[in-house]
């Protein structure tokens, strides 16, 4: 079968962007940036995002392009030892169960867009009413639309099904985060957030504050979970991996700054005397316990209509931007699976779907409903849930190990005169360049030393 590849360029940077962007953008990035020293996070984050996290990006992209495999058949083809296959399941699994709870977060914000378009904003603002929602059981039907959707557009292939979602629904979310930044800038007190959001704090910056703000970096550009490596299989070869590259990282940073101007202003406008301190710590705390008390407040001045128009319009755009990120999650295991049975899409859709629904329903009954999963096991000084294990085991832990593995298998098995013929091809300009030689060293010294240390630390 001939491998399909995105039709150009700027197709492939929508798709990898589409990845990028996320949750972690939208929603985690300012406040944990509001949080941390403001400016000086930025200042920081930005530093990891392009001497750190972009080397991987690219040695994943290259090393995709050059097998035009998917992970698994990247390492054992390279690889040519059991050790390298082993790390090449990983690379395919780590990517499936992250996958899992990302759909279950993805489902959460699909019905809180449904509910705020049903003009339900006072139910969706009351206090516990999350903990409701999660436990009901329409949330079962908004999980059947979700997975639904993703499959279609996954069945689709690369150039009908990623690369068509991304180029409708990527400028979508540009335009409606543009729109929703305009407006919220409107509202009175809104300055309180933006200065709030950037006033520079250097004492806030500490090791905990470096390591934590650097996992939110590589998570938040979709590496070490093989996505990148699947999409740059699907790349040309006369298309320049390292502009694609550079426009990726920097298009999350952008949307990841407007959503800072966009959130915290938010808050302000809401309650000017809202305590730094006490913003809720999690994402997901954020968009669902919180969020919906600010439209709620919106209603006084724009009226029922406005408010839960503004409200869907939001939810809209964190959902836009969660599709197309789930949708790259699950095409690794998806393109894993053809890659190595040699089966057809479809037959691995149906295979991984399963498994899939099994999984996320699974995840979905963990939040009390239902006992055993609730209290799945006991570790770290107390229970954690079926949900909880997913995220401790393949998100804290195995994915910064991913990342480490990776820069070493590229720089010292795969070697560096591979990477580099690859990163040339469709930009001859980068050869001996300085960004090429940081590239080489960075990648076999220092960067696999920091994620080793971040993998050590959570473990
Ligand atoms: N990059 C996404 C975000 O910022 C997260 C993500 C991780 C998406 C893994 C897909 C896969 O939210």
């Amino acid at each position: 079968m001939k491998r399909e590849l995105f039709s150009s360029k700027l197709g492939f940077i929508l798709a990898a962007a589409g990845s990028a962007v996320g949750i972690g953008n939208l929603v985690a990035f300012p406040v944990m940036a509001s949080q941390n020293g403001g400016a000086a996070f930025l200042i920081m984050y930005t530093i990891f995002v392009f001497f750190i996290c972009l080397p991987v990006m690219l040695a994943e992209m290259s090393l995709g392009r050059h097998t035009r495999k998917s992970p698994y058949g990247a390492y054992s083809e390279i690889g040519q030892h059991k050790l390298w296959n082993g790390v090449g399941w990983l690379a395919v699994i780590t990517p499936f169960m992250i996958g899992v709870f990302y759909l279950v977060i993805t489902v959460w914000i699909f019905g809180y867009l449904a509910k705020a378009m049903m003009g339900q904003l006072e139910t969706l603002a009351q206090d516990g009413a999350f903990g409701v929602f999660i436990n009901s059981n329409e949330l079962y039907v908004y999980m059947a639309v979700v997975i639904g959707l993703t499959f279609l557009i996954l069945q689709g292939g690369v150039r009908q099904g990623i690369e068509r979602a991304a180029t409708y629904l990527m400028p979508a979310l540009f335009i409606m985060l543009i729109l929703l930044v305009a407006y919220v800038m409107t509202l009175e007190n809104a300055m309180l957030g933006v200065t709030f959001f950037l006033i520079p704090d250097f004492s806030k910056i500490n090791v905990q504050v470096l390591t934590d703000s650097l996992a939110q970096a590589f998570f938040s550009l979709s590496l070490a979970m093989g996505i990148l490596i699947t999409y740059g299989s699907y790349i040309q070869k006369n298309n320049d991996i390292v502009g694609a590259g550079k426009m990726v990282a920097a298009l999350s940073l952008l949307v990841a700054c407007c959503a800072g101007l966009l959130i915290l202003p938010a808050v302000f406008a809401f309650d000017p005397a809202t305590d730094p301190a006490e913003l809720t710590d999690s994402s997901i705390g954020m968009i669902f316990m919180f969020l919906p008390k600010i439209f709620l407040a919106l209603q006084q001045d724009i009226g029922f209509f406005g408010a839960s128009f503004v409200a869907s319009f939001f939810f809209l755009l964190v959902f836009f931007a969660a599709m197309t990120s789930l949708i790259s999650i699950i095409e690794v295991p998806v393109a894993s699976l053809m890659d190595s049975k040699g089966i057809s899409r479809r037959k691995s859709l149906i295979v991984l779907g399963v498994l899939m629904v099994f999984l996320s329903v699974l995840s979905a009954l963990s939040f009390g409903r239902v006992d055993w999963l609730s209290s799945f096991i006991s570790y770290g000084g107390g229970d954690k849930s079926f949900f909880d294990v997913i995220m401790d085991v393949f998100y804290y832990s195995i994915l910064p190990l991913n990342g480490l593995l990776l820069c070493l298998f590229v720089i010292y098995r795969w070697k560096k005169a591979n990477l580099n013929e690859e990163m040339v091809q469709g930009n001859e300009r980068f050869e001996g360049s300085f960004i090429q030689k940081y590239i080489d060293f960075s990648l076999g010294t220092f960067i696999p030393a920091i994620l080793a240390i971040i993998f050590l630390l959570n473990v």
